[in-house]
């Protein structure tokens, strides 16, 4: 088997979709996502119950609504200027500090990129007391680990998983909810007796459920919708940001005269697409028809029926990306309209992505969030990140998601204080 690092591997397909109506083509998959007919068909998991994903129709809509106001351009802005540029400075000083003048440093890029995003996803979700690395990789004991229907084990392996999880699950609950709940609950009540005024509330999907929380409130629903913001969105750009810079990597090795290119915005924004395109972060959805749908390809699905909707297969159709779809090509001229550079990396339609813009920012050149990714990635290569020769990657066999367990990487914390510098300048 080919294990080069920027390897493409083909798409796998888990076993949560045996039995079921596969879909490949890119078209079709948007139709789908986009159709009213069909709704969420997952398997009715405990720990997603009621959740955003699973909610379909006016209850989505009108949640969604609310949640919005946590991904304004404003306010995506002012995460990535103070949460995640703080990290990136403070990452580069630690290097500079502990290694002599003009000397690299060795580190696990799947540890940065979870340790850099963990304090973002916390402040979006509501969830305090994680404001240094060991607060933030406590948080991430507690709400990382194995999935279930995404490890390729068997069945007692899996009950196992989930043993695991509901067990972490109760301390998260115990140790850092339970506090970030009371805090906002207090918060609220002050608002409301007109002790504090609204302007004081943070914005985080813990507040927005607590403000609007009718007589049917549901602590384990909050507690739940919590965990799955932390869940979607630090794992989910982390392990994006090492096949970018495995694909940087390989891409600067093949054409030398790119080299210069490596800490400009406009392309590293287009190799971060392209690998959103060729590694999404999700293998797949399922989806269920309301009523009996006739897709635009003459196919006909029955009311009730599920199907599975196979991202990985679908941003590489050759009838969108051509005979070239599966290689790594940043400067690939995606010609079809309303097709992104990252494909449906994002889904698409009522449930896309609703940190899109966080992860990926704007292509304004002149304003607005670069995107978390990109930012990340930026800044790798403005320290001149490679893979440690000395050292190899763990490519993780043991799941259905394309990622790697371990990425050691090379960085030169000094090149990156040059490259601020001139830019300084
Ligand atoms: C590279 C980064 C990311 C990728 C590729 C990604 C991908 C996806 C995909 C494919 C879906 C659709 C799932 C479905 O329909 O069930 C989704 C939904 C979602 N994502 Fe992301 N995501 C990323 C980052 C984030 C971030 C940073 C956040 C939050 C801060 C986030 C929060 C969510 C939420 C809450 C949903 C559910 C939306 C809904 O159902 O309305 N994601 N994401």
């Amino acid at each position: 088997m080919n294990d080069a690092i920027d390897e493409v591997r083909p798409p796998e397909v888990p076993d949560n979709v045996a039995g079921l109506r596969t879909i490949d083509s890119y078209h079709l998959v948007s139709e789908v996502l986009r159709s009213p007919r069909f709704g969420n068909g997952r398997p009715d998991l405990p720990r997603m119950r009621g959740t955003l994903p699973v909610i379909d129709g006016d209850e989505h809509r009108e949640r969604r609504r609310r949640q919005a106001v946590l991904f304004t351009p404003a306010a995506i802005e002012a995460y990535e200027r103070d949460i995640l540029r703080r990290q990136l400075d403070r990452f580069s000083a630690e290097c500079r500090g502990s290694v002599a003048r003009g000397d690299i440093v060795a580190a696990d890029l799947v540890e940065l990129g979870l340790s850099w995003l963990t304090q973002v996803a916390a402040r979006i979700a509501g969830i305090d007391g994680v404001h240094d690395d060991a607060s933030a990789a406590r948080l991430r004991d507690l709400t990382e680990g194995r999935v279930a229907e995404y490890a390729k084990v068997d069945d007692d392996e899996r009950r196992r998983i989930d043993e695991d999880d509901i067990a972490r699950r109760a301390v998260f609950a115990t140790e850092f909810f339970a506090p970030s709940l009371a805090r906002r609950r207090q918060m609220v009540a002050d608002v409301a007796s007109g002790r504090a005024s609204p302007d004081s509330l943070p914005r985080d999907v813990l507040t927005l459920l607590v403000d609007g929380a009718g007589p049917a409130w549901d602590e384990e629903l909050a507690l739940r919708e919590v965990l799955v913001y932390l869940a979607g969105s630090i794992r989910t750009t982390a392990r994006s940001l090492v096949h970018l810079t495995a694909h940087l990597a390989a891409w600067f090795a093949d054409h030398p005269a790119d080299l210069e290119r490596r800490t400009d915005p406009a392309f590293v924004r287009a190799a971060a697409e392209e690998t959103l395109r060729l590694h999404p972060v999700l293998p797949v959805l399922l989806r269920k028809a309301s009523e009996r749908v006739e897709l635009s390809d003459g196919s006909v699905v029955a009311e009730g029926e599920r199907l599975a909707l196979l991202f990985g297969a679908a941003n590489r159709d050759p009838a969108v990306f051509g005979p070239t779809r599966n290689v790594f090509d940043p400067y690939r001229d995606v010609s079809h309209a309303s097709v992104p550079g990252y494909g449906l990396a994002f889904a698409a339609g009522p449930h896309t992505c609703i940190g899109r813009r966080l992860a990926m920012g704007s292509a304004d050149p002149d304003g607005g969030a670069m995107g978390s990714l990109v930012a990340m990635g930026l800044r790798l290569q403005a320290m001149g990140a490679r893979p440690d020769p000395d050292a190899a990657p763990v490519y993780d066999e043991s799941t259905f998601y394309d990622e790697y367990a371990r990425f050691p990487v090379l960085v030169d914390p000094w090149q990156d204080a040059a490259v601020a510098m001139e830019g300084a300048g």
